[in-house]
């Protein structure tokens, strides 16, 4: 990733203009409710107040509200904690894995996983998501690695999943969870692009006490600025998170909190409904566009914000493509093994920014792909 970006910038600083689809942001999909209630509550000094570590209450209680009728399970104050959610699967795996332990991470991921658990000295286990069973859970394959290794303490399963924009089957990981409490295995569920499936009747009701959840409002409320998330989980890890904010940063402002509070707690539905609407008329279009050649393959995304492309055929890898891209088309893309060696002839590209330049930029996508049939 660090090396696409540099390129870009290089091509930028000549004058340049790129089209930037490798960031997984949605804030141009302007969410005016958010604006408002940030302002209306940064009004008086004690909006600038400290808050406390664990989060506001009233955004706890909010966070559970939707957690309770998600999980179908009774949780209390003291199984949420506001943070974060990239700073969430550190804490995470630092509140339940020791040095040595293992975990199993999906492959390809969202970087942050893999490098959190480098980072904490705790051996990867991938578990690889394969495009020929469109990124479903391999249950049978997970659990073997499981029992083969008694060292492995959880499992981290992102569900929809970034990057491939795909939801798992509900089964699978119902199975998964069950399988892995009986084996004393934390599942670790991202839960980052919940509210971005397009599959009207997907629900979901399964709650374990081996789940920790990680949320973020970056992503479905178009506010990664506010860096608002939170875990729901064991009262134990709960409490570590908090006494780790407390160290660390002390607190989220409060203003910010106070506004995804009443954010949850207002009636958001037509922004949801709209931003999902949006996503799948440009799943849609892209899709037109990008069938109408063989030199890639992807499954057609049903959730999340992005496109995830295997670029085998052309005779580069990810990377190489990427930089080509770049240089020929200026369009830049995520090289896919920045998730992992699954990823090594794939590129992610983010499909929720603005839309003139996405529309742009797949067009170029599809001339340099029917320009570089390998
Ligand atoms: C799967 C997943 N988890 C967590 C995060 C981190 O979210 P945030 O940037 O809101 O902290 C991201 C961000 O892209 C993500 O894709």
């Amino acid at each position: 990733m660090f090396e696409i970006l540099q390129a870009a910038k290089e091509e930028e600083s000549l004058g340049r203009d790129i089209i930037h689809l490798e960031i997984g942001d949605s804030s141009p999909l302007n969410n005016v409710q958010i604006f408002n209630l940030l302002k209306k509550n940064l009004s008086n000094a004690e909006s600038l107040q400290y808050s406390p570590s664990e989060g506001e209450k009233k955004l706890r209680e909010a966070f559970l509200y939707h957690y309770k009728i998600l999980c179908n399970h009774n949780f209390t104050i003291d199984n949420v904690v506001v943070t974060p959610a990239n700073a969430a699967i550190s804490q995470v795996i630092n509140s339940i894995t020791d040095v040595g332990d293992a975990m199993l991470l999906p492959d390809p991921g969202f970087p942050t996983f893999s490098l959190s658990a480098q980072y904490f000295e705790v051996k990867k286990v991938l578990y690889e998501l394969d495009q020929k069973e469109g990124y479903q859970l391999n249950v049978k394959d997970i659990k073997d690695k499981i029992n083969s290794n008694k060292t492995i303490k959880a499992i981290i399963i992102n569900n929809p999943s970034n990057p491939l924009g795909i939801y798992h089957d509900l089964t699978d990981i119902d199975e998964i969870t069950k399988f892995c409490e009986e084996k004393n295995v934390y599942v670790i569920l991202d839960d980052t692009y919940r509210c971005l499936i397009y599959n009207p009747t997907y629900k979901r009701n399964i709650h374990r006490s081996n789940i920790i959840y990680i949320y973020s409002m970056s992503k479905d409320t178009a506010s990664p600025a506010m860096r608002v998330g939170c875990v729901v989980g064991h009262e134990s890890v709960i409490k570590s998170i908090s006494k780790h904010n407390s160290l660390f940063y002390s607190c989220l402002p409060k203003f910010i909190q106070l506004a995804a509070a009443e954010y949850l707690m207002e009636d958001h539905r037509p922004y949801r409904i709209a931003m999902r609407d949006e996503m799948i008329s440009r799943i849609e279009s892209i899709d037109k566009v990008f069938k109408q050649t063989d030199t890639i393959s992807y499954v057609k995304p049903n959730a999340g914000i992005y496109f995830w492309i295997n670029v085998h055929k052309t005779g580069m890898s990810g990377k190489e493509l990427s930089l080509k891209l770049l240089k020929e088309s200026g369009v830049c893309v995520c090289p896919g093994d920045a998730f992992g060696p699954s990823g090594m002839n794939y590129v992610r590209i983010c499909i929720s920014g603005d839309k003139r330049l996405l529309v742009e930029g797949v067009n170029k996508m599809y001339n340099f792909f029917v320009k570089n049939l390998g």
